[in-house]
């Protein structure tokens, strides 16, 4: 039976070009449209959807979460979930502070405010300056969108907020930009996502690490995207053998409910005062239950150990493919993050996988995006794969 077809509306604002289809319905690693048509998913709603779709650990989470009554509460007062969602990731990380809020520009926007403060306090107006890498994309708010690398997403709201540099991932520029008296703090992707799934390289962050520290200026990693498990470490910047002063996740914290969260040192975080940041939302009971349930599945080390398992193979079989396709310009990733490089615009690509029944997404014009859901069996890897072939042509 097909649902009846939804009619255009122009009631939403045309920030997005959507895909044409309804999409109506979602199990495991698969969505349908209206028509009955089924979809492979390598894009996990933009790396969301970690535990694919209608998964019933998610399903008795949230069926738990209603049973209090407590969706929401704000900040003003103390209910479990979120301390307890909280001294997990202070437990699992660097970190011995942690802030909710709602989206990954919103953790950012959160982490430049608190990297203000701390400069502030310990250096005074003057240190102030940010400073992102090219490449970047750290969100489309005000604050964020200085930090983002895109001309397209920066220029039609100019003049940009402020004291935000972006500079090239190049570490003798860094050295000459960075200063104790100037510099608050600087952010990095460890995986740059939006910006084509490029890796970086442990040298280079390690180097900006000690750079950083040894200029008492601030490391903010970005681990939005690449965060969570999805590079195959919980974090990943674990493995670079390094540590942040702040760190931002949020895509697949709560299972596709909005969350995000910034997390600190005590060091930075002794710079906060009550009032100097809020959030209405952030961190709520029943968004919160969800996302222990989350955290516990994604931190598992067999949730781990199939991520790096899968991610090996998904990169074996991509090697393969750039050997066999001349379209296939190059491949990059880490985990189940993959970035591959087209000789044909990504657009068109992803359009051809789409009548195959893949979603995928872009990455810049000539970059496709694999993100499959992290629970993605290899049967429905290959299954991908073959259809991604057959997209690229
Ligand atoms: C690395 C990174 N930072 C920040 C963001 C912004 O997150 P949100 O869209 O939740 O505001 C994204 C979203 O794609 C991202 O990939």
């Amino acid at each position: 039976m097909t649902a009846a077809a939804l009619p255009m509306t122009d009631a939403l604002l045309g920030t997005y070009k959507r895909a044409p289809m309804e999409l109506v319905r979602a199990d495991g690693v698969r969505l349908y449209d209206a028509e009955g048509k089924d979809y492979l998913d390598f894009a996990a709603g933009i790396a969301v959807n970690a535990l694919g779709y209608n998964d019933a650990g998610v399903k008795q989470a949230m069926t738990e979460a209603m049973a209090s009554g407590l969706v929401h509460t704000s900040n003003l007062f103390r209910t479990a979930p979120g301390e307890q969602l909280a001294e997990k990731l202070v437990a699992a990380s660097f970190a011995d502070r942690v802030f909710f809020c709602n989206s990954g520009a919103e953790a950012n926007e959160g982490a430049f405010k608190i990297a203000r403060r701390w400069a502030r306090e310990v250096g005074g107006p003057a240190k102030h300056e940010l400073i992102s890498l090219r490449g970047a994309f750290h969100g489309r708010l005000f604050g964020t969108v200085a930090a983002t690398d895109r001309p397209q997403y920066r220029n039609p709201f100019r003049p940009l907020a402020g004291g935000i540099h972006i500079h090239e991932r190049d570490l003798t520029d860094l050295a000459r930009v960075i200063s104790d008296e100037q510099t608050a703090a600087v952010i990095a992707e460890p995986i740059q996502g939006e910006g084509g799934v490029r890796v970086l390289d442990s040298g280079f962050l390690r180097e900006l690490r000690a750079l950083t520290r040894e200029r008492n200026v601030l490391l903010i990693l970005d681990e939005i995207q690449c965060g969570y498990g999805r590079t195959g470490s919980f974090f990943a910047y674990e493995q670079y053998g390094i540590e942040p002063d702040l760190l931002t996740v949020a895509k697949p914290m709560a299972a596709g409910l909005p969350m995000g969260a910034i997390l600190l040192t005590q060091r930075v975080a002794d710079a906060v005062q009550p009032g100097d940041h809020g959030t209405t939302f952030g961190g709520g009971p029943f968004v919160a239950h969800v996302a222990n349930h989350v955290f516990d599945r994604l931190s598992s080390p067999e949730m781990l150990a199939h991520v790096r398992r899968e991610g090996e193979w998904l990169g074996d079989q991509l090697l393969a493919l750039s050997a066999r396709s001349a379209k296939v310009r190059s491949i990059r990733g880490r985990g189940l993050m993959w970035g591959v490089d087209v000789t044909d615009p990504a657009k068109d690509v992803v359009g051809r996988a789409l009548a195959q029944g893949l979603i995928l997404v872009g990455a810049g014009d000539h970059t496709l995006r694999l993100l499959p859901p992290l629970v993605m069996t290899r049967a429905e890897l290959g299954e991908g794969l073959a259809k991604l072939e057959a997209a690229i042509g």
